[in-house]
């Protein structure tokens, strides 16, 4: 035993005198002084050996022990000295200030998507998230557009297969989630990309589109019209007013669009966001189609519901005042510092 003791240090001395680094030294220490180290397996077997002769081997382990604990903490010394000299061979000049990073912004689109989460949360809203390549059902047949219906020209999109397409709007996520809960009350906005065959100035193939959904069973025209006006003051401004147009879409009916006073100014002639109406568009809203309901399996002589959608894009152009659509998705760096 006493043997073993003994060759254990020569074999620990041997490979401590050639550790380089910290790293070598804490995993020698771990291995021979450790938890399950080598010296305590040793000590463990103590117990086997008689009484009298346990004494003596247990004073040995102990100096065992002590030597390579002083040889250990001789070697940190060493390595310590080396890399100070090291440090000091070499040229640096610790005076030199530090090379600045430059902090970034939070994107324009993300800053206004927050804004109308915030608002839309104080409404009870919760968020809800869909597949951007979408099943044709989710994105049209169960919103009461079956194939082959006239509707579909207003969102035509990029065909992956015949079924399967990169969705037109977030409605999508609507179908999905009355899908997964099986009966209402209901309350969630949905978010994301969006694709069309689109490209101008206001319009562009990809888009981010923000939608709400409520469904219950008393939920009334009067609740989308104060919910929007909510929306119109958190969003715009405090005394912000909102007009509700006639207008079609097949998911909804009554089906709207959505125009909020001109905050640019009081109905001037001049006015380039207004062009002199005093009001400008920025959602289009309804109540749910009854044809969506059933496909959806809620009962729609039980059931009521409002759902809106607007382009992020938009609310972010009349905030900021924006010409372009296309400057959000350039990268330009002199554009982007300005929010
Ligand atoms: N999904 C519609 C669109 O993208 C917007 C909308 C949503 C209209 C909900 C009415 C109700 O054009």
């Amino acid at each position: 035993m006493k043997a073993a003791l003994l060759r254990l240090k020569d074999e620990a001395l041997a490979k401590l005198e050639g550790a380089q680094t910290k790293e070598d030294l804490a995993t020698l220490k771990s291995l021979y002084l450790g938890k399950k180290g080598e010296l305590k397996k040793v000590l463990t077997s103590l117990g086997t050996i008689p009484p009298t002769e346990r004494a003596a081997l247990g004073k040995v382990a102990n100096e065992v022990q002590d030597s390579l604990l002083d040889e250990i903490a001789r070697k940190e010394q060493t390595i310590g000295e080396g890399l100070k000299a090291q440090a000091l061979n070499t040229s640096i000049d610790t005076s030199v200030p530090g090379r600045s990073h430059r902090l970034g912004s939070v994107h324009p689109l993300v800053q206004t998507s927050e804004v109308i989460f915030d608002v839309l949360k104080k409404l009870g809203f919760c968020k809800a998230q869909g597949p951007e390549i979408e099943h044709d059902f989710y994105n049209f047949a169960a919103l009461n557009m079956p194939k082959n219906h006239p509707a579909r020209d207003m969102q035509d999109t990029f065909y992956i297969t015949d079924d399967i397409l990169l969705r037109t709007h977030t409605s999508s996520v609507q179908i999905r989630a009355m899908l997964s809960q099986k009966e209402p009350p209901l309350k969630v906005m949905s978010w994301g990309r969006v694709y069309r065959r689109d490209d101008d100035v206001t319009h562009s193939p990809m888009f981010n589109q923000i939608e709400g959904l409520y469904v219950d069973e008393h939920c009334s025209l009067a609740d989308l019209k104060g919910t929007l006006s909510a929306f119109a003051a958190g969003v715009f401004s405090k005394d912000a007013k909102i007009r509700m147009r006639p207008s079609y879409f097949p998911f909804t009916e009554p089906s709207m669009e959505v125009d909020v006073s001109c905050f640019a100014c009081a109905a001037d002639l001049s006015c380039r966001l207004c062009k002199g109406s005093g009001w400008i568009e920025i959602l289009g809203a309804g109540m749910v189609d009854p044809e969506v309901f059933i496909a959806c399996g809620y009962d729609p002589e039980r059931f009521r519901g409002f759902a809106f959608g607007m382009g992020v894009e938009r609310i972010a152009m009349l905030r900021y005042g924006i010409p372009d659509i296309r400057l959000f998705y350039e990268n330009d760096l002199r554009f982007l510092r300005q929010f």
